[in-house]
């Protein structure tokens, strides 16, 4: 049975999932893979997550709680730590306080990026950045009763992502520069909603779950992927991290997988790409 659909059904009524962050990437996708639920999509206008729950929340009966809105500026964050850690620190205490089951969103930005082996849930976090410091601090405060989902390298149809970067740079290039000394996994947002979905309705323990698209591979395959599924004939040039001189270090490798029983399997990031693009073109 779907996690809270017996109170909903006592009650009722559909289940009531409450979705904060809702005009980003990931709660666009997740508002369509929960549409049969009845889905309150909360987009920054209408909560900001630095502050308490307005009170019409806090007497609503909610069933589940998809906590997606973060400060993701990673470059941003290192110049300004106690902003990004209103909205990453605070902002899930919040959503915390609502006391529904929670879902939670965070990084392999909490790893130093040492490893040359995936990295699993038990493995320690060592965040290089201010962004993966406040995401950490983040997954803490969600609490015990609560999901905390760490992902990465996220894309989709609509927001600020790579794969919008590189469509729109390609148009117009004959050659993008493209870092290629940082390996992860590229993860469709439609793929993590509909994996969000299993670890829910299959009632999966709450804790720690490592969600991240099958493969990995570094931004510029990424790149040169984008440009050849999409029928562009721009070429890749391969640099390194050192070459753009961002504020924010980020770890030289990332991939992320789970050791848990049960896990919910994503595709291969390739599928996601051609998931992706077929979104777009729809
Ligand atoms: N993007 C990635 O590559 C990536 C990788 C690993 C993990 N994650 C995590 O996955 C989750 C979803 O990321 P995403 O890619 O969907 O990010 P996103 O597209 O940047 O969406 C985040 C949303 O949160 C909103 N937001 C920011 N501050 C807020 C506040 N104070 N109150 C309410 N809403 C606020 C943003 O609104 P505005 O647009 O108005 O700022 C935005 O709509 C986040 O927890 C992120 O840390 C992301």
């Amino acid at each position: 049975m779907e996690l809270g659909s017996a109170d909903s059904l006592r009650a009722g009524r559909r289940r009531r999932v409450l979705i904060t962050g809702a005009g980003g990437q990931l709660g666009h996708a997740l508002a369509q893979v929960f549409s049969t639920d009845e889905v309150v999509a909360l987009a920054r206008a209408d909560w900001d997550v630095t502050q308490p729950p307005p009170s019409e929340l806090r007497e609503s009966e909610l069933d589940l709680v998809l906590h997606t809105a973060a400060w993701t500026d990673v470059d941003g964050a290192e110049a300004d730590p106690q902003s990004a850690a209103a909205v990453n620190v605070a902002g899930t205490a919040n959503a915390a306080s609502l006391k529904a089951p929670l879902v939670t969103y965070s990084t392999d930005y909490v790893f130093d990026g040492r490893k040359r082996s995936p990295y699993v849930e038990s493995d320690g976090p060592n965040p290089a950045s201010a962004y993966g410091r406040t995401k950490l601090h983040g997954e803490a405060t969600a609490g015990q009763r609560a999901w905390v989902v760490r992902t990465s390298w996220l894309f989709g149809a609509t927001g600020h992502n790579f794969l919008r970067t590189m469509l729109r740079l390609g148009e117009g290039r004959e050659e993008v520069a493209v870092v290629d000394d940082q390996r992860g996994c590229p993860t469709y947002v439609g793929h993590l909603a509909q994996a969000t979905r299993e670890l829910v309705d299959g009632e999966l323990p709450r804790g720690l779950w490592h969600l991240a698209a099958d493969g990995d591979c570094t931004w510029a395959d990424f790149a040169e992927a984008i440009f050849d599924e999409s029928g562009l004939e721009t070429r890749v040039r391969r640099i390194t991290t050192a070459d753009l001189e961002r504020p924010a270090p980020r770890p030289a490798y990332s991939v992320l997988r789970s050791e848990r029983a049960g896990a919910p399997a994503l595709p291969h990031w390739r599928e996601g790409l051609r998931a992706c693009l077929a979104e777009m073109a729809r």
